[in-house]
């Protein structure tokens, strides 16, 4: 027998009871004679001491052990001396008095301690992956992502839902990115793509009649990477039948209480906050706003539409608006402010004015065009204190909203306002069912193709695409988008009146969707869906800032394995195979 415990449970019940523990050797320490040594494993560590007067040769191994050797050992549970208990371990009352040692495989000096909190570089962790694994704190979010999933299959299992696969080797589904492809060695030539989202197949399973479905799926897209994106992640895939908006919803505030209640012992407050896209954007310039600070974007183009300042004119003039927001508690040192003001610049705005208000009056480069009275409207506007910093932006509404969106969010983390253990989550609804690619002078979908107008909305299709809004929902949890879902479209003329509205020929929609249109012509019930981001949820659930901590092996910011190397060149012969020729 391997164990008769884990390394994280004896107790003060224990003493006196003979145990046999497995584990790595966690730390040493050895005391004039004695030698004390930790062994670890899942679910804590245990204290050892070899006493020489007990068996020499034991010391003598004891003393052998190097820091990540595997062992087996019995002994007999002691209660620690008086005044060695380590009331933060689990098991800091007692130790293990070691009768018999049995070393199960040495270990090659690890090129990190495994430490709890270790500032070790993220390269060298990812390249040594099982070992970054092996700190506690990693094994305890493996742990939490583990919890999160089997309460989502317990959830759903109870709602009557079932668990369906679908492929992984299928045909591009557009969720927005570029589709990984995999060569067909049986039909040369062609490709799987590897799937963005099962969008299409849970609508297919609704056309089958499954009614209520949900997976734990595997999502690929090659696309940029950031903090929160990996080029595969995890969704929380749902779809049902015969359901509105407020029926999906409710769905997924039952699974959410169930998380949050079990996972973090909150208490959700129901229904959850919903704000429309236009509020969301107008308010906080953002259609996923953190919600756990307040600082919102105020409308100040009548407060300051007569200042003499061209660039207020001249966006007046072109029907642009000027907001602004105010932040308190801050001292802002020029070169603080020249960087928000390339922040601002950055993302798309012509420019950023602030004023600080002091007892005396404003300081600003454009304090003398500022009149008293509007002075005395924009403290009441933003309720402004000494001490306070008021910033504006004046631009056309979509890009000025946008830009103090990122200015809020920047603000907000330098100014530590918003808390890691408060939950704010938020349904947006409303979104336009379009947007305009002025890049490529086309509408997107801003979901997806498949998802349904409102129908008071139907009348816009030719005359004014863009007021057209979408039943579609996104679920927002600290700034962060987890989710998102929509009705869709299960009638065959409007689905074909969306792709005619994005620019898809007759041609591609037919090669590309031919199934999807023909499965809506055979009874497609009414349905709809949402997805959760797994990684995401967990990420914000375990307190960290990137996905890739809730991850067991995550890829670079470039896309990179580096424990596997992968991706990685093929032989010769497996390119042939596959009629493939590479160009470098
Ligand atoms: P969407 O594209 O909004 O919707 O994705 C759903 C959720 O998945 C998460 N997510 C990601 N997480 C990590 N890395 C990524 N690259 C990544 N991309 C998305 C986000 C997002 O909210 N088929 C639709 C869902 C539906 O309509 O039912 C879909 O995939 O948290």
């Amino acid at each position: 027998m391997y164990r008769t415990h884990t390394c994280g449970e004896l107790t003060g019940k224990h003493i006196g009871e003979k145990v046999t523990l497995a584990g790595w050797i966690d730390a040493r320490r050895d005391h004039g004679n004695l030698i004390f040594l930790d062994v670890r494993d899942r679910w804590g560590k245990t204290q050892l001491v070899f006493n020489p007067d007990d068996s020499r040769d034991l010391h003598a191994a004891a003393e052998k052990l190097r820091s990540e050797y595997v062992v087996r050992v019995e002994g007999v549970v002691d209660k620690r001396p008086q005044g060695t208990a380590n009331p933060k371990l689990s098991t800091g009352e007692i130790e293990v008095r070691v009768s018999a040692l049995e070393l199960l495989n040495a270990s090659k000096t690890p090129p990190f301690e495994i430490l709890d909190e270790s500032d070790v570089s993220e390269e060298v962790r990812l390249k040594y992956r099982y070992l970054d694994l092996r700190r506690a704190p990693m094994l305890k979010r493996l742990g939490l992502r583990h919890q999160i999933t089997q309460i989502v299959r317990r959830y759903f299992d109870g709602h009557q839902f079932i668990e369906i696969e679908t492929p992984i080797l299928t045909k591009s589904t557009p969720e927005g990115a570029r589709d990984f492809l995999v060569p067909s060695r049986l039909s040369a030539g062609c490709f799987y793509a590897l799937p963005q989202s099962p969008q299409l197949f849970k609508q297919m399973l609704m056309v089958a009649g499954a009614d209520r479905y949900f997976q734990l799926a595997r999502c690929f897209r090659d696309e940029d990477f950031r903090a929160d994106r990996q080029l595969e992640h995890t969704q929380i895939d749902v779809e049902m039948s015969f359901v509105t908006e407020e029926d999906v919803m409710s769905e997924l505030e039952g699974l959410l209480i169930e998380i949050m209640h079990k996972v973090k012992g909150i208490k959700l407050q129901l229904p959850l906050k919903r704000l429309s896209y236009q509020d969301a954007m107008n308010t906080y310039g953002s259609d996923k706003p953190d919600l756990r600070f307040g600082v919102e974007l105020k409308d100040v183009t009548a407060i300051l539409k007569n200042t003499d300042l061209k660039i207020f004119q001249s966006v007046i003039q072109a029907k642009g608006v000027i907001k602004g927001l105010s932040i308190s508690g801050q001292e802002f040192s020029r070169s603080d402010l020249d960087h928000l003001v390339t922040l601002v610049k950055e993302n798309g705005a012509q420019g950023l004015a602030w004023l600080k208000v002091t007892a005396e009056g404003l300081e600003s480069p454009i304090a003398k065009l500022i009149t008293n009275e509007q002075r005395k409207e924009l403290v009441k506007t933003f309720g402004t204190k000494p001490g306070d910093t008021l910033f504006f932006v004046a631009d056309q509404w979509s890009t000025c909203v946008k830009a103090l969106g990122v200015l809020r969010n920047r603000l907000a983390e330098r100014l530590n306002l918003a808390r890691r253990d408060e939950f704010k989550f938020l349904w947006v609804v409303d979104f336009p069912l379009f947007e305009w690619n002025d890049e490529e002078k086309r509408f997107d979908s801003l979901h997806h193709p498949f998802t349904a107008p409102k129908p008071e909305d139907l009348k816009y299709f030719d005359s004014e695409p863009l007021a057209i809004h979408a039943r579609a929902y996104d679920l927002v949890l600290n700034g962060t988008e987890i989710g998102g879902g929509s009705i869709r479209i299960h009638q065959r003329d409007v689905q074909n009146q969306v792709f005619r509205a994005l620019g898809i020929s007759q041609a591609e929609v037919q090669e590309k969707f031919g199934f999807l249109l023909d499965a809506l012509a055979y009874g497609a019930p009414p349905h709809g869906g949402i997805a959760l981001g797994l990684d995401r949820l967990c990420a914000i659930l375990a307190g960290v800032d990137s996905i890739r901590e809730v991850i067991a092996f995550p890829k670079t910011q470039k896309g990179v394995c580096l424990m596997t190397e992968a991706p990685s060149k093929v032989y010769p012969k497996q390119l042939k195979e596959l009629s493939i020729q590479v160009k470098t």
